[in-house]
Order: structure tokens, then sequence, then C-alpha cells
């Protein structure tokens, strides 16, 4: 059985909708370990409550690299086959990247390349864009840039705020990242260049 870590750093709804998944059997793994960066965050506190093994790992005031290998020690430790940042707000070193090559996997919430970093919400609804939505990526070097597995689409209201927007998209996150999920475990599918070929299209 395949086993997943989880790095966050809020509420970690995204978070649940895969402890969800997992314990409805539609993604085939288990969450061995769940890290967070901030003691504050819900998403721990959700875990905890569940009986996962929750961590967390300060990482005001450290070096990337000196924090990300604290990551890694902790990773290695639990075994964990594929890292999903579910509201993880720190960019990853090489390193880590690395030491885990295509088997992390991150959420963002608009159709990228539109919009990536910070308040994606926010910026699409001030660039005026009529659709936004989200984008379940593989996790390069580089900020929400690496293969795009899943993506989901949804209106962009004349009335919307950046609020009303993030809750929209938020319910389509929590449908694409588990199925993203479960297709990187399941291995049925192919990488060419940038493009993840999935098994119902080769
Ligand atoms: C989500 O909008 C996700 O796309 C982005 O950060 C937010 C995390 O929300 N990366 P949650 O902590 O999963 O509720």
């Amino acid at each position: 059985m395949k086993r997943l870590g989880i790095l966050l750093s809020g509420r970690g709804s995204n978070f649940e909708a895969i402890a969800d998944s997992v314990e409805a059997g539609k993604i085939d793994a288990s969450i061995g370990l769940v890290i967070s960066n901030r003691a504050e965050a819900r998403g721990l506190e959700r875990a905890r409550e569940r009986g996962l093994k929750a961590l967390c790992i300060p990482s005001r005031g450290l070096d990337r690299e000196v924090y990300d290998r604290l990551l890694i020690e902790e990773l290695r430790r639990e075994n964990i086959d594929l890292v999903c940042l579910a509201g993880y707000m720190r960019l990853l070193s090489a390193a880590f990247i690395r030491e885990y090559p295509l088997r992390i996997l991150n959420i963002h919430p608009s159709l990228l390349p539109a919009f990536p970093g910070l308040d994606a919400q926010h910026q699409a609804v001030d660039y005026g864009v009529k659709i936004s939505g989200c984008t379940v990526h593989f996790v390069d070097e580089h900020l929400d840039a690496g293969p795009i597995i899943l993506q989901a689409a949804v209106p962009v209201l004349d009335s919307d705020t950046a609020g009303t927007l993030s809750e929209r998209i938020l319910k389509e996150e929590h449908r694409i990242y588990p199925e993203a999920i479960q297709i990187v475990l399941s291995g049925n599918f192919e990488i060419r260049g940038r493009q993840v070929i999935l098994e119902r299209s080769l």
C-alpha cells in the first residue's frame, strides 16, 4: 500500500477531501504523515482528530535547505511515496524536488498558467476573466509550473468577490485533487514533454 505525505500551512480542507477519499477507498493509499510549518494550522488539528500522525515543524527563521532537510528526514522515516501539497505556503528547495521526482503534487486555485502565485482568485477577479478554476500539477523547481494532471473550470460572475469565487473553485478542488492523486498512484499516465497523457486517452 502506497503512503501519502501531506504538507499544509492552514485550513486543510483539501487535506480533508483527500482523507475522506482515502477512507472511502477512492484513493488506494494511506496517509502516513501530515506536516505543517505552522502550529496553528487547522489542518493539523483535523489530522489528529482522524488519528493520523501529524507534526508541526516550524519554519520561521530557518534557511530553506535546512528546513527541507528536516522535512525529508520525517518523510523518509514514514516511507512516504507521494507528497501532496495542500495549501502549503512555502517554496520547496531543489534538493527536496530531487528527492521526490514526479512524486510531489500541488493544487492551485486558477487555470494555470494563468495567475500563478499568491491570491490567484483575487488576481482572476481583478483581471476580469470570465472563467477560472483549479489545477493539479506535478511540482518542479518553478512556482506553480510543473506538468498539469487535471484542471476544472468554473464561471466567474460579475458579482463575484475573491471570496465567492474561492468558494466555487474550492468545491472543484476537493473533487479533482483526490482524482489526480489516484491517477498518479495508479501509474496510468505518461509524460511527454509537458503533457500528462492519461490512460483513458492513451
Ligand atoms: C486552496 O485554495 C489551494 O488551491 C491553495 O491553497 C488553498 C488551501 O486551502 N493551494 P485548504 O487549506 O486546503 O483549505
